[in-house]
């Protein structure tokens, strides 16, 4: 929990204030609520969590608020397991899954219950309801979530009563809880390693969300597009906000930092400090991603000459980035090993660095000896979801091992990236970087690009940009 104010102008309530305080409230309490269209979709997920655990308590916290500096707090991000469990997002609750003795288990939820008006709880201290808005009451959260809820101020307590129970507990999350708990660390991590493996494949309900975070992030592409002169007369500052405010507006935010790279620093990969220069006759790299009002996110990134046309070098870089996700993506199908979209891509990258003399060949061997990675350092792609990079804490058989399977949301995302020191390429190439990712979701025949609204081959990209730029 996070610490309290110092040096605040106000001394402790007088008695008469806070009488007047508590009295002349509303009751707000709200009725007639309906489930969160979520809510079927969760119990579903938890359903298949109960199956892989059975006879064990399984402890699934959201997290706490986390203290920035004195009274003011981080932006609250629940843990990605209780979102995808319960649909909810509140801070300071968690799932449980108490096994039953007939077998499978209930489930319920500890939630933070609105403020008392009976005390000062409300109104003061910076986490009160007053100062950060309302929470729900319980019997709303049940409603909503469609789940029981029980107060969280008594979790401590009756987790520790219960403790000949087999428990396992998320760890990392909420220390408060970790500490009621007496649980093993290997078969806590198992845990964790399981809910990333039931995030592997999404349901319905999920990839509308999936749809949703990418069709915003296309218009979000579309807004940075118009606003490129004035990106040119300010900063690569520009791009961010503008892309920003497409997020906020839409969505809750970015799912990730926005990495608006123009120029050599494109060829940083996790470039954020967005701070440079954006110059006529550069390429800008933007990689961003909206995420929903649910968290899911989406992550997408194209390569935008400033001035409207690639030269020929940057088109010649561009060409070969563009094959080689044809090829990654020709790959994603069900059924396919997780790994040949990204040697698809791969070794299309190395086939083309080796023509160019950059690197020695023949292509299989500078392949086999993963030479190209040089100028490509990441892999091709990842799971996405929740996450950016989604589901990590999956079983490698399961994910980089297994196979692709309908339901499942990756990106494919090759690039070639020319360090501006680099003295292996001939100067004109040098300070070059490329990427163009896509969001795909495996189906029954194939795959889709949800980010398809965006153009991606070269000519593609000019024609728009010819379109939108402003
Ligand atoms: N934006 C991070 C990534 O593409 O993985
Ligand atoms: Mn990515
Ligand atoms: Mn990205």
């Amino acid at each position: 929990m996070a610490k309290g104010r110092k040096n605040g102008l106000y001394d402790n309530p007088s008695e008469e204030l806070s009488t007047l305080m508590r009295s002349g409230w509303a009751d707000t309490e709200r009725h007639g609520l309906e489930p969160d269209e979520q809510a079927p979709y969760a119990a579903h997920r938890r359903a298949a969590l109960s199956a892989r655990f059975p006879g064990e308590r399984l402890v699934i916290p959201s997290g706490n608020l986390k203290t920035r500096s004195n009274d003011d707090t981080y932006p609250f991000r629940p843990y990605t397991g209780y979102v995808h469990l319960t649909g909810d997002q509140a801070r300071d609750g968690a799932l449980v899954l108490e096994p039953r003795a007939g077998g499978g288990h209930d489930a319920y939820c500890y939630q933070l219950p609105r403020d008392s008006r009976d005390n000062d709880e409300f109104w003061i201290g910076y986490t009160a309801e007053l100062w950060m808005g309302r929470r729900r009451s319980l019997a709303e959260a049940e409603t909503v979530l469609g789940l029981p809820c029980r107060d969280v101020r008594t979790a401590v307590e009756d987790l520790a009563a219960g403790s000949g129970v087999p428990t396992r507990i998320v760890r990392g999350v909420d220390p408060a809880l970790e500490a009621a708990v007496t649980t093993d660390e290997e078969r806590d991590i198992e845990l964790e390693g399981t809910l990333s493996d039931l995030r592997l494949v999404k349901d319905a309900w999920e990839i509308g969300e999936m749809r949703k975070a990418v069709d915003s992030t296309v218009r979000g592409f579309t807004d940075c597009v118009g606003e490129l002169s004035r990106a040119v007369a300010t900063s690569e500052r520009w791009i961010e906000g503008t892309f920003f405010r497409r997020a906020r507006l839409e969505g809750n935010a970015v799912g990730y930092g926005s990495i608006c790279a123009a120029g050599e620093h494109a060829t940083i990969m996790h470039w954020t400090d967005n701070d440079g220069p954006v110059r006529p006759g550069d390429l800008l790299l933007l990689d961003a991603g909206v995420e929903t009002r649910s968290l899911y996110t989406a992550d997408v990134t194209r390569t935008l000459p400033v001035s409207g046309t690639f030269t020929p070098v940057q088109r010649q870089v561009y060409d070969a980035v563009y094959e080689a996700q044809e090829a990654g993506m020709a790959a994603v199908k069900p059924g396919a090993a997780y790994r040949d979209f990204h040697e698809a891509s791969q070794r299309h990258l190395a086939a083309r660095l080796v023509e160019w003399g950059f690197i020695e060949g023949p292509a299989d061997r500078a392949y086999a000896l993963g030479l190209q990675r040089r100028f490509t350092m990441a892999g091709t792609g990842h799971m996405l979801g929740l996450d950016v990079h989604d589901c990590a804490h999956a079983r490698t058989e399961e994910y980089v091992d297994g196979v692709l399977e309908p339901g499942m949301v990756l990106t494919v995302e090759p690039g070639l990236y020319f360090q501006p020191d680099d003295l292996t390429v001939p100067e004109e190439w040098r300070g070059i970087g490329v990427r163009i990712e896509d969001d795909l979701v495996v189906t029954e025949d194939g795959h889709e690009n949800l980010s398809d609204g965006l153009p991606r081959s070269a000519a593609d990209v000019e024609a728009w940009m010819a379109r939108f730029a402003g």
